[in-house]
């Protein structure tokens, strides 16, 4: 079966009741207050280990801890094998849509680092409004989002209202990916600086 990396986390916590516990990797399930938790923690991990062919468990003993062991297969290439490639300029304003301030943050720092202007929002019906608004020259758009509108939700108005604008849409769950489908450019994450550039420029010459 080949060889794995195995990581453990343990805490010594409040540890979970076995009723939450079958749910802690549904994305969006949170047991903290409004504001205080996304949920999507866990079933980020979750998507992450199994796009990547691994696995991971969770065990937990109430008023003891909780202890996640993720599983990931064993790498055989060499890490740093893009350090050479030569990735396009970026030109242009990107709207970065996405509900997590701290993917927002490392999202910017590469889009900027490639050469975009960033403008950030938070859910899809600010980036529909944020779009009409001008000034906009490219959307990336995470797929999974509160709120009523999704960002597969979003590329589709799009498609209809501004044919011409290029799409490009990034998400760390399988199920998402599999239900766009191949409507539209997608990244799967993580993703690395030279994929994020090639998905940019192959939305912007594919819409020119
Ligand atoms: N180490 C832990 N100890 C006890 N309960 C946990 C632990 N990790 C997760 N949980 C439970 O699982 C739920 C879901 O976890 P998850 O990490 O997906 O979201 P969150 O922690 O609520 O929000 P976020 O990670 O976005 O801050 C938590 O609300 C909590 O009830
Ligand atoms: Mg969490």
């Amino acid at each position: 079966k080949g060889e794995y990396v195995q990581i453990k986390v343990a805490d010594t916590g409040a540890g979970i009741p076995e009723d939450v516990i079958a749910k802690v990797f549904d994305p969006f399930f949170t047991t903290k207050p409004v504001g205080k938790g996304t949920g999507l923690g866990l079933s980020q991990v979750h998507g992450f280990v199994n796009q990547a062919g691994g696995s991971v468990e969770i065990k937990s003993k109430l008023g003891a801890g909780t202890e996640i062991v993720i599983r990931l297969p064993r790498g055989e290439g060499h890490a740093g094998v893009h350090e050479a490639e030569v990735l396009a300029e970026g030109a242009g304003t990107v709207l970065l849509v996405e509900d997590n301030p701290d993917v927002a943050t490392s999202s910017t720092v590469l889009l900027e680092e490639l050469g975009y202007r960033v403008k950030w929002v938070t859910d899809a019906e600010s980036a529909m409004r944020e779009i009409e608004r001008d000034g906009i020259d490219i959307v990336f758009s995470d797929i999974v989002m509160p709120g009523k509108l999704d960002g597969l939700g979003l590329a589709r108005n799009l498609r209809r209202s501004h044919p011409h604008m290029p799409v490009v849409l990034a998400t760390g769950y399988s199920d998402a990916s599999r239900k766009s489908g191949s409507e539209f450019l997608l990244l799967r994450k993580p993703y690395e600086l030279h994929e994020l550039s090639n998905a940019l420029e192959t939305a912007r010459s594919s819409v020119a």
